[in-house]
């Protein structure tokens, strides 16, 4: 079996098991991101905890997309691969790692690995921007796009699909690609 062949049996694989799909509602901060190269977004939710050192780690990541299958089995992986993981540790992970568990993909879906990538880190600033918010009084300049203001609450941004039909999709770029799996 050559790596193409590999690569499309990891990704049917995860497809079949995917893990993570769906939003969270009690989530500590959720990001989105949308590729300039097909107009796809990923939009992904992280739930902090308390580690055994006392270290602030990721306990769940859940994901929901209008993607391809590439970035739905990327983001089950990764989402799968960020638990326990602090944010720095998160933000240091490059899509290539994020999407190791797949094998190497081509370089016409490296930006798939990207999105989720990108949206991963969007979660993690506003994450950021959360825990500055709480303790200081300077952080009214931060700009926090998309949190939740406190842990339990459901996520206040926008649906993905209403992403989609607004701002983003006033670009004319987007293409919405509404997933049987989604559903
Ligand atoms: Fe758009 Fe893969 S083709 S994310």
């Amino acid at each position: 079996m050559d790596n193409h062949n590999n690569l499309q049996a990891r990704i049917q694989d995860a497809l079949a098991a995917k893990r993570n799909l769906g939003e969270m509602s009690d989530a500590d901060s959720v990001g989105t991101a949308g590729s300039a190269d097909c107009g796809d977004m990923l939009r992904m939710w992280l739930k902090f905890r308390e580690d055994e050192h006392g270290r602030r780690v990721i306990d769940r990541a859940t994901f929901q997309t209008f993607g391809c299958e590439t970035a739905i089995a990327v983001a089950s992986v990764a989402t799968e691969l960020l638990a326990g993981k602090t944010a720095q540790e998160a933000m240091d992970l490059s899509g290539e790692e994020l999407a190791a568990p797949l094998g190497a993909l081509p370089p016409m879906k490296i930006h798939c690995a990207q999105l989720v990538e990108g949206a991963l880190r969007n979660a993690l600033e506003a994450g950021a921007s959360v825990q500055l918010k709480k303790t200081d009084s300077l952080s009214t300049a931060i700009a926090v796009s998309e949190l939740n203001a406190s842990a339990g609450a459901s996520p206040a941004s926008p649906t993905l699909l209403e992403n989609l039909r607004s701002g983003l999709n006033s670009s004319g770029k987007v293409k919405v690609v509404l997933k049987s799996s989604l559903q």
